[in-house]
């Protein structure tokens, strides 16, 4: 499609003026259907700047999703071999589990530019609105039936926490279980969402949602909640951090396919910043203030209650006092 094509030169020329002649000619078409394309890819919400009689030049804090983008960035061998990106989805999660797994591959990765009902744990909304994060969910077929799904939400925030660290060169924190934080502040939340077998409740595939603020901050969440931009100034970088999460990811995993679970949990407790702070449990129907030890073999968080009693907590949520 030339949309794509124009599309993706002007994003290798990036902040440079390139001259309407050498689009036509380059894609073999006149100077007219250039300027249509350009129109188009503006009211797509691209950030084009046209410079009579020059060319058009895409503006450096351009940041929309780009297909051709994301797979040149890749290096993997099945996360993300195969993905696709919409514009609009109610929930990246739930258009995975409408589908037929069967007819997806391992590693099968959605993308989505906005969510209209972006899930979050425990029945929460994410807010996801358009061009504002990153909001995809990975596909993992398992080879063995698996009743802890932990682990998998384990992986997924190393390889944010890594892949941040690469793309914005910023430390990458993370609270138990399932968020990333930088400066203090949320940056991503993690929903891992599992396929369960009818008969034996153990499950065989896994649904990995991941959402990371790059852009806006609604104000209600701005005390709690930043985003790539905010901490880091970075601008125009969702195609490329998705590609780095999706790198990471598959090394995590592959080290997690390869018992290397301590190399893991090393790292993770190596980012977790909550460790020595006093939190507020909240455990199923116990709820308790305690101070956060480290976390055991298995990922659960170990905590020492005012009571001085050591609990590990497998499952619930944490709050930072
Ligand atoms: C949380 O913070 O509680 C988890 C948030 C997870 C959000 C992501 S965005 C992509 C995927 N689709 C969803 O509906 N949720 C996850």
């Amino acid at each position: 499609m030339l949309k794509n094509k124009v599309l993706y030169y002007l994003n290798q020329n990036k902040g440079e003026v390139v001259a309407g002649g050498e689009l036509a000619k380059m894609f073999g078409v006149s100077r007219t259907s250039i300027w249509k394309t350009i129109n188009a890819l503006k009211e797509d919400g691209n950030q084009i700047e046209s410079i009579p009689n020059i060319g058009y030049k895409l503006l450096l804090t351009n940041d929309t999703l780009i297909e051709q983008v994301i797979v040149d960035n890749l290096s993997t061998d099945f996360v993300g071999c195969s993905f696709t990106i919409l514009p609009t989805i109610n929930s990246t999660n739930q258009y995975l589990k409408e589908q037929d797994i069967d007819m997806l591959p391992n590693g099968f990765v959605v993308i989505a530019d906005e969510q209209l009902s972006g899930k979050g744990r425990r029945g929460r909304p994410f807010i996801s609105k358009k061009g504002q994060g990153i909001y995809l969910s990975i596909l993992l077929k398992l080879d063995k039936l698996q009743q802890d799904t932990r682990i998998f939400t384990i992986c997924a925030a190393v390889a944010v926490s890594r892949a941040i660290e690469k793309v914005c060169n910023k430390k990458a924190d993370i609270k138990w279980v399932n968020d990333i934080f930088i400066d203090g502040k949320k940056v991503c939340g993690i929903l891992t969402e599992a396929v369960l077998s009818a008969e034996l409740q153990e499950c065989s595939t896994i649904i990995l949602g991941l959402g990371i603020n790059t852009g806006e901050i609604v104000d209600e969440l701005k005390d709690i909640a930043t985003s790539i931009n905010k901490a880091t100034g970075l601008v125009g970088i969702r195609n490329l951090l998705i590609a780095q999460v999706l790198n990471e990811f598959e090394k995590v995993y592959a080290d997690y396919l390869k018992n290397k679970k301590t190399e893991i949990l090393d790292y993770y407790q190596s980012r977790l910043f909550i460790i020595g702070n006093k939190v507020l449990v909240n455990n199923l129907n116990e709820q308790y203030k305690a101070t956060v030890l480290k976390i055991d073999d298995n990922g659960a968080l170990v905590v020492k209650t005012e009571l001085s009693e050591i609990k590990n907590i497998s499952y619930g949520e944490i709050q930072l006092l």
